[in-house]
This record gives C-alpha cells, structure tokens and sequence, in this order.
C-alpha cells in the first residue's frame, strides 16, 4: 500500500460517539444514520436499548443475543464515500464509565438534546469528557416535531451548564407544538416538515428562499415573522461561524430536527460529515505519529467479556490511530513487550459481527483476547515501541465491600475480582490498614454489582457477599503528607487505595467532600485519575 492510498483512506474516515441522556433518542438517531448509510434497510432494525429497565437477566440475555454488549461496540458503514464508524455508547447511566473510555477513541461528538427537556444530567457528565479532550462537538436538538424550549433559551442554556458557544446552523419554525420545518442559515432555504411519520423511508423535502412569499402563506403570518426577526437576530448579535473554534471544541455547531420522523437527519449528516475530522495524529511516549504512518498503532480502550459460558472468550477493542491492520498482523505489546498476534478481529453491524481483513487509522477493530490486554494498553508495529497515553479512570459513584463467601474459593475469587476490574467493569479499592481479602469495589451503577455477583458465580463459581457502603464520591489524593482517616475528621468517609497504590477518598456525599476538601486546602483532590 503506498503512502497516498493510506492517505486516501484516513481522510475518508469519520469516527465518532453520539452522547446524550437516556431517552433524548440516540437509538432512534443511530438507526436512522444507518439507514441513510444503506446499512440497514427498514428503521426498526437497530434494538432499542432501553438499559433503564433492564433487570440483570435482561442483560444477560441482551449479551447472548447481540455476541457482544450492551455496553459500546462500534457500528461502520459507508456513505457518500465516506467511512463512517460510530462508536456506540450506552446512555444508561450503569455504563458510563464504559461510554467516558469510548470517547478517547473518537474524533468527535454529536450531543444529542431533547429539546423538551434541554441540557441533561448525563449529557453534562459525558460533555465533561469529551471538553477534556478537546474534541469537536456537534449539537443535534431532537424531537422538534413536539413542543420544545424556546431555541434562543436553549442556546443560552448550552452555554451556561456546558460553558461552550453554539451557531445555529438551521432554526426551527414553530417549537410550540406547531412544528413546520428549519430554515437553514447555510444554504438560505426553508425546509418544510410534513407531518406524520415517514421515519421509515428516506424524507422528502420542500425548499425555498425565506423571502419566499410563498412560504408566508405556508407558515401563516406569524411564524413567517418569528422566523424572520429570529434569523436577524441571530445574523447580528449571535456568533460568526469559525471553523477554527468548532475544531478545538469551542464552538459546537447546532441542528434542529426529528429523529424519529426523519427530519432534518440527512442535512445533518451532511453538514457534520463536511465538518467533522478525520483521524489527526497523536502524541505517544516516544514524540508523535501521523495517522498516515506507514506503522500499524493503537491502543485498548474496551474489553469486553464474551457472555457465551461455552466460550469464556474476551474481545479487546482497538482504536487504530496510525497505518494498517491486517488480518493476523503480528505486533508488539508496549507494556509486555511481547510480541502479539491480531488474531479473530471483528468489526460490528447493527447487530451483526463481521470478520475483517484489513482496515485503517480511525477504524475500531475487536480482537479475540486470550487475557493479554488491558485498557489502555498499546500495540504497534514496526521497529520503534511506544506507548500511547494511558486512559484516565473515572470515580465511581457505588461502593460495596465484596468477599467470598467461602474463603476456600479464594483463589477464583481473586481472578475474577482482577479480570473484571481488567474489563474496566468494577475499580478495586483495597484498606492498607486490612490485610485480609476484602476487597472495597466501586461501580459506575448499581445494576453492576447484581452483574459482578452473577458472573463471578458463573464465571468463576464462587459466591460472594456484598455490603453496601454509604459512600457515593470518590476523589483521588494528591498530597505531600500521607492522608489518612485523621485527615477527614468524623464524618463519614474512608481513605482507601486503587490498584494502582493510589490513595483516594471515599466521601459520603458531595457535601461531605467539601468539607474534607475545606478541611485540607493543602492537598488537591482530583475528579479523574490520570492515566498509568
Ligand atoms: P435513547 O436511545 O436515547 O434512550 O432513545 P430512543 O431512541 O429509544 O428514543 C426514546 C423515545 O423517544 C422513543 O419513544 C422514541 O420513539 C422517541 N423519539 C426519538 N426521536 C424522536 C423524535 O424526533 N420525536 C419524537 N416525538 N419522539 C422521538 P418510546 O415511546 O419510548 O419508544 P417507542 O415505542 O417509540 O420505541
């Protein structure tokens, strides 16, 4: 393959995560972006995924089912020659340290916002994420088709619990329930809604100047005027479009439409494949690599457990950042130093999983996983080792001392407390002061302990028992004393270490770490751990 034509395929690539709040309806929009891709034929296909009112049993089943996760895989297809890969994150909240390790792999975002309900909790949180790595960010404002909150108070809403600017790239026409369509602000037309749902076909649209007469007697009198004093408004005292801004995460550009009825889908996916970037180089251990890179690169930001007990098999997904990949390629594990073999790759549709032969800087690749990887963990080939920064860890948010019930099971017991807490399912916190095995284990959500005490008993056969903690955050310590329990007075809260030795705090709630945090203004508490 010659340098150009690796060329030609990175810049093809748009890889990207869609995040938004449970039910703002990112199923909806994935489905519909497929279709558009030729992906799938009919909407309907993609199943939905409402973890909310999953049960344990549920989950499971959903892992037999789809052979890979509730939690993100990664759906591909082509469109316009484009290759589009989207990376597809659980809104549940009982996922989202898996959603927050997802983001690292992409180029950018679509944040996708009920534009009932406007800015949520868990839009802020991913938001969060996706500000640190200072990736661009694409507004989608769904479900225009019902009433909605006034745009204008939306986008002061962005910029006031999100603290980035938005630039309206269409405007909608009626958001009281009266929905008739977006003006685009590029291409200086109006594109009417018509009404009932077409989600199932690629929609028709019907365009025209806003001066257009013709459109005053189409929208009435009064929302031809809304739309007119709107758009001027915004033309003077809203910001001027810059790219530049848009691409360091400063500026997200802002689409109004429907998902569900297929409005305004196409136009945006348009605009954001136009705007979006293609793979750009990153800085590793050793200096940087362009994606173009002759060098096959990449790192581990998923592991994800095989549910089928008949294969006790792990899928390790690889976000390719330079070169490559091909079929059986051998390369070197930067932690091990090993040499490894790419065996079984796999690359996800819809609910289908496809062997893959080749691909390239930008693309998601599954990987069969003998108990080699670890998140975070990079893979190159070529002379020159290197490793890409590590992935950061995130607080969890539930805590629970966990132990075998049997402690002649110890042994087991310990594996599957350490190839889950590889899978980046559960953080392991253990008490210095304790050497027992009693393990303090953190989770993103609830539901996951039910999951740590199913798999550990069918994985591993081994019964625990899991006790509750009262705390609820988790902050890690950065001081030149030791911090110990003196350090935090009488109120509830632990000091504890990870994995990795570091001493964290577990707090109650968020008033209580203020006052450790007041208590000791000499130590700094960090939110998110950096990486090993
Ligand atoms: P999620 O993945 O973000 O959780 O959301 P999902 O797509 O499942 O959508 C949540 C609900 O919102 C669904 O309704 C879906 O049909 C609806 N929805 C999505 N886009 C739009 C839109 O543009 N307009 C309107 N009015 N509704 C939309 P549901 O009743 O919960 O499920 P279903 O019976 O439709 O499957």
């Amino acid at each position: 393959m010659t340098t150009n034509e690796l060329k030609t395929e990175v810049s093809r690539r748009k890889t990207f995560a869609i995040i938004s709040h449970p039910d703002a309806g990112k199923t909806t929009m994935t489905e519909k972006l497929l279709l558009y891709g030729g992906a799938i034929r009919l909407a309907g296909t993609v199943k939905g995924r409402k973890a909310r009112q999953y049960a344990v049993s549920d989950w499971m089943e959903i892992e037999k089912q789809r052979g890979i996760s509730v939690t993100s895989s990664v759906l591909n297809f082509d469109y316009e020659g484009y290759r589009i890969n989207i990376l597809d994150t659980p809104g549940h909240q009982d996922f989202s340290e898996d959603t927050y390790r997802t983001l690292v792999a992409a180029d950018s975002a679509v944040m996708l916002i009920d534009g009932a309900k406007g800015v949520e909790e868990q839009t802020k949180k991913l938001f969060h994420v996706c500000r640190m790595r200072g990736i661009p960010i694409f507004t989608f404002v769904n479900k225009c088709d019902r009433a909605c909150k006034n745009p204008l108070e939306l986008m002061e809403e962005i910029e006031e619990t999100l603290g980035i600017r938005s630039y309206p790239m269409n405007w909608p026409i009626g958001t009281d329930g009266d929905f008739k369509g977006v003006y685009d602000r590029q291409q200086m037309k109006i594109e009417l809604f018509e009404g009932g749902n077409h989600g199932q076909n690629i929609a028709a649209s019907d365009t025209g100047n806003v001066d257009d007469v013709r459109f005053e007697a189409l929208l009435g009198e009064r929302l031809y005027n809304k739309l007119r004093e709107d758009v001027a408004l915004l033309d003077i005292a809203g910001d001027a479009f810059d790219m530049e801004k848009v691409r360091a995460g400063e500026l997200t550009p802002m689409f109004f439409g429907s998902a569900m009825t297929n409005f305004g889908i196409r136009q945006f996916l348009e605009a954001f494949l136009s705007m979006a970037p293609s793979p750009g180089g990153r800085t590793h251990s050793e200096g940087g690599i362009t994606p173009e890179d002759e060098n096959f690169s990449g790192f581990v930001f998923k592991i994800q457990a095989n549910m089928d007990a008949a294969h006790r098999d792990r899928i390790a997904f690889i976000r390719i950042c330079s070169g490559k990949y091909e079929k059986g390629m051998e390369v070197s594990h930067a932690r091990t130093k090993r040499k490894v073999r790419l065996a079984q790759s796999q690359q996800f549709m819809a609910q289908e999983r496809t062997s893959v032969e080749e691909a390239y800087a930008g693309d998601i690749i599954g990987v069969f996983d003998p108990g080699t990887f670890k998140i975070g963990d990079t893979l190159v080939a070529g002379q020159k080792l290197f490793r890409y920064e590590g992935i950061p860890m995130f607080p969890a948010e539930h805590f629970a001392e966990v132990l075998a019930k049997d402690s002649s099971k110890r042994k087991q017991f310990l594996k599957g407390i350490q190839q889950i807490s590889e899978e980046g399912a559960i953080q392991v916190f253990k008490d210095p002061n304790i050497g027992i095995e009693l393990y303090t284990i953190g989770v993103a959500g609830e539901l996951q302990f039910e999951v740590l005490e199913y798999r550990l008993k069918n994985e591993y056969n081994v019964d625990i028992q899991i006790r509750r903690l009262p705390y609820s955050a988790a902050r890690w310590v950065v001081s030149d004393q030791k911090f110990t329990k003196d350090n935090i007075g009488y109120y509830e809260a632990a000091v504890v270490e990870d994995q990795y030795e570091r001493t964290v705090v577990l707090a109650k709630n968020q008033w209580t770490l203020g006052y450790i945090q007041e208590k000791n203004k000499d130590v700094t508490f960090l939110d998110i751990a950096p990486p090993i």
